[in-house]
């Protein structure tokens, strides 16, 4: 069954071409890592995916479930199941963390013995009464990120650089989080969750697997395959050199 299908995507941001010609197809129970360098546009990618309205469509669409969904509001969307971790979350002054998590427990009717397990899974427990993310070290947010997608339990997971600012004490936290997200530890057959996954350094793939790498480069996709692979290529060529490698071995992939 499909997740996520999107055709021929064009996105505007405050009048200029951020994406253009993004064609990707998720199926349900696959996760994909989306790489690029900084400004590549990976971060515009998922906003426009879960529907933020500054994010303009001007050319394709995006079908999520086998429906159309490209011109429906965020919240309809977090409704079909879709969930996102955003790179740089708001602080929400006035908002307790356990507030939100409430919340999102309810809208996915998970018990609230639920909130104190994966609270404590995640080393959050002792912060269930701060304002969410005010004040929260960077390793925090992310952990808090975490935390509110693994209660409002999405069928489709969006999560940007969960490991950027995150210390090697609590990577593997992160990482089992996310393997929870995503069910990596279920075999294929059984798996019902599928997710975009984005990484700027890849080291989260040393915690949680992935079937299918992309990487985006200048608002395109230039290449796609075996995501280890993928990583391999970035690190000995770095990002530009591999796109240019990719593009002599599929002349007539995504790239115009
Ligand atoms: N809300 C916004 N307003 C103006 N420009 C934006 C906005 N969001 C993204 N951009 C621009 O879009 C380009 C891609 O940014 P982004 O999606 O954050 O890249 P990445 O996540 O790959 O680092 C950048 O040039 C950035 O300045
Ligand atoms: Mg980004």
């Amino acid at each position: 069954m499909d997740a996520l299908r999107v055709v021929n995507l064009g996105v505007k941001v405050g009048g200029r071409k951020i994406l253009q010609n993004i064609n990707l197809y998720i199926q349900q129970g696959q996760t994909y890592v989306l790489f690029g360098p900084n400004g590549s546009g990976k971060s515009s990618l998922l906003s426009a995916l879960i529907g933020h309205p500054s994010y303009n469509i001007y050319d394709g669409r995006i079908m999520f479930k086998g429906m159309d969904i490209t011109t429906l509001p965020t919240d309809e969307r977090v409704r079909m199941g879709m969930g996102i971790a955003f790179q740089n979350p708001p602080k929400v002054s006035g908002v307790k963390l356990i507030d939100i998590l409430r919340h999102c427990a309810r809208i996915s009717g998970q018990s609230e013995e639920k909130i104190q397990e994966y609270a404590e899974m995640m080393k959050m427990a002792d912060m269930l009464n701060r304002n969410v993310n005010s004040g929260f070290s960077g390793g925090e947010v992310k952990r808090s990120e975490l935390l509110q997608l693994l209660l409002l339990n999405p069928d489709f997971i969006m999560l940007d650089e969960p490991d950027s600012g995150v210390d090697l004490d609590n990577i593997s936290i992160v990482g089992d989080a996310i393997r929870k997200l995503l069910e990596r530890d279920r075999s294929a057959e059984e798996r019902q969750k599928s997710g975009l996954l984005i990484t700027h350094t890849g080291h989260i793939l040393k915690y949680v697997d992935a079937d299918y790498g992309v990487i985006l480069y200048k608002g395109r996709i230039a290449c796609i395959g075996n995501p280890y692979d993928i990583l391999e290529h970035i690190e000995e060529y770095g990002y530009e050199g591999c796109v240019e490698k990719c593009l002599r071995r599929f002349p007539n992939s995504n790239q115009k």
